[in-house]
């Protein structure tokens, strides 16, 4: 063999594995740019030795081979894909050869290649009848029932004044054009950047590993097995060619008009499109959308231009697999690959230990990147990511760069895999990782790095409650280290306060009298203040109405805890792991000495309207937050507890209410809504 033919061989295995990792597993080991300077050295290769071209070689057919997971979906016309233009010289080439064989007069139609999955769909008498994927151009995968899910597909197109129009216009007498009697379109299905990050987050909450980026999350959302699943990725489509248009006598004639029939019809239609007469135009539309880029709320990965009239595109025709009257111009790459020197972790302002790639510096779309987010332990561990990898990095939008994942052809054996230390390295303190949350956190209320968080809810409407300690305020004095930890703002006084920035003696006389009187909130606002993970205001009511102080909760261990009312075992755990660090401790002992109320006082109303009841809310209520009523059913003898039993008395529900209602419906409980709770009251 040839050494060219060896190197068209190696080619062309790199590119088949390529391909099946990416469309088979979901699974890219190179970006996309790499897969496309191999894609070109073999077409290159093949073009100027005709003889090494094999029938199998992946230059003969577009994309992969469908899967036999779904019915095969035969195109009646191929599904093309788009030869690339990654300079403005190749552009340039692009036009000359198009106004050469097309003849004067050559309009370009531009529009944004959106990075998601090339659909087909089928209109038979205005409705949906079938939709399938690319595949290999020839064949894809039958996904209808998936494709029905997608909010943004029409299901039967719109009888529009253009249609109208037509059947008023049609004088020959023949019958009036309803709608199209057969209608192919084509377009991309695409995950908005907004739902891919919601996405991410659900999926983290579910311990399932994060997708890479939206393309790969709307392409598996495409081919699920279960519709349901389709429906719940929240997928979207924009319709950009109109393939076929019977029964239609006046078809459109251009690119421009397609979209705008399309438009009619009911399909979306991107709105960023330009209709360009000359290559500088062309060129400018190039440069400002790629600048724009991060502007949109999906991917896009370049711009398609398209040679605007269809009788042109017909004479320009197609060569091999590319159409030679569109080209697709090539952002530059936000993806690269280089190693994971080591991984550091920073605390997060909520206490969240957060793992960052340390990177060797690399290139990607024109700025150099030297370290990346890894989210969290689960993410590292399911990616399989390892110190002293080779890995990829995305850079997409506007968020931080994103380790994908490991090359793992790339491995040598010397890799390390990662461990979340067991003490926060900020502060030394324990790290609890609870069994089902994706986070680490440090355990230390007084932890430097939380200091700004925790101030502020500390200070906030259902914890002490001290007006002028906002957002700002919060800021400034953690940053100005006048409060390291919520005791330190007992110790704020006129002269320290001087030193926060516009502040007058009228401001800090308020501000110090509104400290002064939180210290009275009691000791259930003052536990919810603390910040301990899992207490929310109604725990903390339930804990200090059985353990009546700060100190006997403190004091009791987890069996003890979860005896009371609705702790359970995770509540529990977290309360007893706070009060064992020592710096709480010792910080609680600073909030006494400032005099802070930590014991509760007697019952308010013993024989009150609502002595002896027990009460559970859930949702949303529309005047009263959930602070204020349990306030409410508190001083007048009530009791809130977190979840519903059969000793509940009344549920208060408010919209979006959780399971607790269907719970209480299941149980025959009375269900209140808020007029009802104050109804009760009075
Ligand atoms: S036109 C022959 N227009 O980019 C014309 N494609 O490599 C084929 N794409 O397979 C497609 N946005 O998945 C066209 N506005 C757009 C597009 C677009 C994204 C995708 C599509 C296609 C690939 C071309």
């Amino acid at each position: 063999m040839t050494s060219l033919a060896a190197r068209a061989d190696e080619l062309r295995a790199q590119i088949e594995e390529a391909n099946y990792r990416y469309y088979a597993l979901d699974d890219p080991q190179i970006t996309d740019a790499e897969f496309d300077v191999l894609l070109r050295d073999l077409i290159e290769l093949e073009r100027k030795h005709p003889e090494l071209q094999t029938p199998d070689s992946p230059t003969q057919r577009v994309g992969a081979a469908a899967s036999q997971r779904f019915a095969p979906y035969e195109h009646a016309r191929p599904m093309l894909s788009l030869a690339n233009a990654v300079s403005v010289d190749e552009l340039r080439a692009f036009d000359e050869r198009a106004r050469k064989l097309a003849g004067a007069g050559v309009e370009y139609v531009c529009e944004l290649k959106i990075d998601g999955l090339a659909l087909a769909l089928d209109y038979r008498d205005g409705s949906l009848t079938r939709g399938g994927t690319r595949g290999d151009g020839r064949a894809g995968e039958d996904v209808t029932a998936n494709l029905r899910t997608i909010k943004t597909i029409p299901l039967r197109l719109r009888a529009t004044p253009f249609i109208l129009r037509q059947a008023q216009d049609d004088k020959t007498g023949l019958g009036m054009a309803e709608a199209p009697t057969f209608l192919e379109v084509r377009g991309e299905v695409y995950l908005r950047k907004s739902d891919f990050e919601r996405l991410n987050v659900e999926r983290e909450r579910e311990g399932l590993p994060a997708f890479a980026n939206p393309r790969n999350a709307a392409s598996g959302g495409v081919r699920q097995l279960d519709p349901a699943l389709t429906a719940k990725r929240r997928l979207s489509f924009f319709a950009y060619q109109l393939a076929v248009d019977q029964g239609d006598r006046s078809a459109p004639k251009t690119q421009w008009d397609a979209l705008a029939r399309l438009r009619s019809l009911g399909f979306p239609v991107n709105p960023h499109v330009h209709r360009a007469a000359t290559l500088d135009e062309v060129i400018e539309y190039c440069m400002n959308s790629e600048k724009k880029r991060d502007s949109f709320d999906y991917e896009i990965d370049g711009v398609v231009v398209k040679v605007n009239d269809f009788a042109q595109q017909e004479r320009l025709g197609v060569v091999a697999r590319d159409p030679r009257w569109a080209i697709a111009f090539k952002f530059r790459p936000r993806e690269g690959r280089t190693k994971l020197v080591d991984i550091a972790i920073t605390v997060g302002r909520t206490g969240t230990l957060n793992p960052s790639a340390v990177l060797t510096p690399v290139q990607i779309g024109g700025v150099t990147v030297k370290s990346a987010t890894l989210h969290n332990v689960d993410y590292i561990e399911n990616n399989d990511i390892r110190i002293g990898d080779t890995v990829l990095v995305t850079r997409a939008g506007d968020v931080i760069p994103r380790v994908v994942g490991p090359v793992l052809s790339e491995r040598t054996g010397c890799e390390r895999k990662f461990k979340m230390p067991q003490r926060c390295p900020v502060c030394g303190s324990d790290v609890d990782h609870p069994p089902d949350e994706a986070m680490s956190r440090c355990t230390n209320a007084a932890c430097p790095a939380q200091a700004y968080e925790r101030l502020r809810h500390f200070a906030s409407r259902g914890a002490m409650d001290i007006e002028g300690i906002g957002d700002v305020m919060a800021q400034q004095l953690t940053e100005l280290n006048l409060v390291r930890d919520i005791a330190d703002t007992y110790k704020l006084n006129e002269s320290a306060l001087a030193d926060v920035p516009r502040m007058g003696k009228k401001s800090v006389e308020n501000l110090l009298r509104n400290i002064e009187a939180s210290k009275q909130r009691g000791p259930a606002r003052l536990l919810y203040g603390l910040g301990i993970r899992f207490v929310g205001t109604q725990t903390a009511q339930i804990l200090v109405d059985d353990f009546g102080t700060i100190d006997a909760i403190a004091g009791a261990d987890e069996q003890t805890l979860q005896r009371s009312e609705g702790i359970g075992p995770e509540v529990a755990r977290s309360v007893a792991l706070f009060f064992k660090q020592e710096p709480n401790r010792e910080m609680i002992e600073r909030l006494r000495e400032a005099g802070v109320v930590m014991s509760a006082p007697k019952r308010v109303k013993t024989g009150g309207a609502l002595s002896g009841k027990s009460f559970v809310l859930t949702g949303t209520l529309p005047n009263l937050t959930r602070e204020a009523a349990a306030e409410l059913i508190v001083a007048a003898g009530g009791k809130v507890t977190g979840s519903v039993s059969k000793k509940t008395d009344y549920v208060v529900a408010g919209s979006e209410p959780g399971s607790k209602l269907i719970k209480a419906e299941q149980l025959g409980i009375n269900i209140l809504d808020e007029s009802g709770l104050q109804a009760l009251l009075e």
